[in-house]
């Protein structure tokens, strides 16, 4: 095993930098001295056909994985952890270790200088936490998991790396505030808005660091900076999306209720590729909320992009005959159309142009550039 690890180890580490996701030597030396693989004794490989394979050490493949900048799934559907000896499973993750790549990246978001306290919501596997421990000393470290089998794992593999931070089991959505204030926010599961606990829980000056949760994805990671228990801040350049929250609704489930009718029929303005676009994509992701897309390509037809809410409504986009078929009590493609034009009305910005301030009580505003220039307020943010 040492010969697995003087491999893989320095690798994974020169990987990250090149990539240009590391460059804080003192993170740079915790990702070459924690060692993931404690934490993933075993994982979920997703298969082609959508399924999960368990796999372990014994897996010929398993060290180049463990060290890859990949997520690793470590839980489907709040229950099931992986089983070498099992077959294929259908699910949904609902635990995993982030992909090494994002994590750096939200680390060194935090902007650390030494000494600080930071409380991480999410623990996961817990390698996270150990990095933090590993940088910060584990007792400026608390970090939160709602679920108790997971928790309990993430205490057991810490603790083999020699720390002891403090991990509380419970929901992280209230934060912990036993232990606040903290100079620092991470979460490693995404919200659909920004919990006023939080920002309470964070000293003046201090930062919180997270990934709204949008069923479109868009991977809309912002820091904020706290004050009077509010957070301003703008979205990073880079997009960092995570599992919801297990309150989430997700969007998903409109797949199930979607019913076959026939809806009215138009010209399409903009072609559906839009939505997978780094800039605009996060506009689309942020305002048209509780949406979800599939894309489908029926017998002998043309390649179609489906999306799904809720209430029922759907469109399917036709790129080829530049067609929206729509259905139900939202006009879905209008929406996007439209918010596709203001993005490219308000000059086609970067996604680090836009800001989001979160009020003491739990208002979401979006802006471009400066705090005043409010593109919109988003009561759709909460739930
Ligand atoms: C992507 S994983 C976190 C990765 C982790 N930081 C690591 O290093 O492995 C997200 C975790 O958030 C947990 N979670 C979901 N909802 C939560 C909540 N309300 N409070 C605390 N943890 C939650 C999930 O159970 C899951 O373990």
């Amino acid at each position: 095993m040492t010969e697995q690890l003087s491999e893989h180890i320095p690798r994974f580490v020169a990987g990250l930098e090149a990539d240009g996701y590391l460059s804080d030597p003192l993170w740079r030396k915790a990702f070459g001295e924690v060692p993931r693989h404690v934490f993933l004794p075993a994982f979920f490989l997703s298969l082609p056909d959508g399924r999960w394979q368990a796999i372990d050490a014994t897996h010929p493949d398993y060290w180049r994985m463990v060290y890859a900048d990949t997520t690793l799934t470590t839980q489907l559907d709040g229950t099931v952890s992986p089983d070498p000896d099992g077959g294929p499973l259908a699910g949904t993750g609902t635990s995993s270790s982030t992909q090494p790549g994002l994590m750096a990246l939200m680390l060194e978001a935090l902007r650390l200088s030494g000494g600080e306290r930071v409380l991480e919501i999410g623990t996961g596997t817990g390698y996270n936490a150990a990095l933090l421990a590993h940088r910060l000393g584990a007792q400026n470290v608390t970090s939160v998991e709602v679920d108790p089998v997971v928790a309990d794992l993430a205490r057991q593999r810490i603790a083999a790396c020699g720390y002891r931070p403090t991990l509380v089991t419970g929901d992280g959505e209230r934060g912990w505030p036993e232990s606040a204030p903290y100079d620092r926010l991470i979460a490693t599961v995404s919200v659909p808005a920004v919990p006023p606990a939080w920002l309470a829980q964070v000293r003046d000056g201090g930062a919180v660091v997270v990934s709204l949760w949008r069923d479109l994805g868009g991977g809309p990671l912002v820091r904020l900076e706290v004050n009077g228990g509010s957070g301003q801040g703008f979205f990073l350049a880079q997009s960092g999306g995570f599992m919801p929250v297990r309150s989430a609704n997700r969007a998903t489930a409109a797949l199930s209720t979607a019913v076959k009718q026939t809806g009215t029929t138009r010209p399409t303005r903009h072609p559906s590729f839009v939505l997978h676009q780094t800039d605009a994509g996060l506009w689309l992701a942020l305002r048209v909320p509780g949406v979800t897309w599939l894309g489908f390509t029926p017998d002998g037809g043309n390649e179609q992009m489906w999306l799904f809410a809720l209430d029922g409504s759907w469109a399917a986009v036709d790129d080829t005959a530049g067609q929206v078929e729509q259905y139900g009590p939202r006009d879905l493609w209008d929406e996007f159309e439209t918010v596709y034009d203001r993005w490219r009305d308000a000059g086609a910005p970067s996604r680090d142009r836009l800001g989001l301030t979160v009020t003491d009580t739990g208002e979401h505003r979006f802006w471009l550039d400066n705090p005043d220039a409010v593109v919109w307020d988003d009561a759709g943010a909460r739930r």
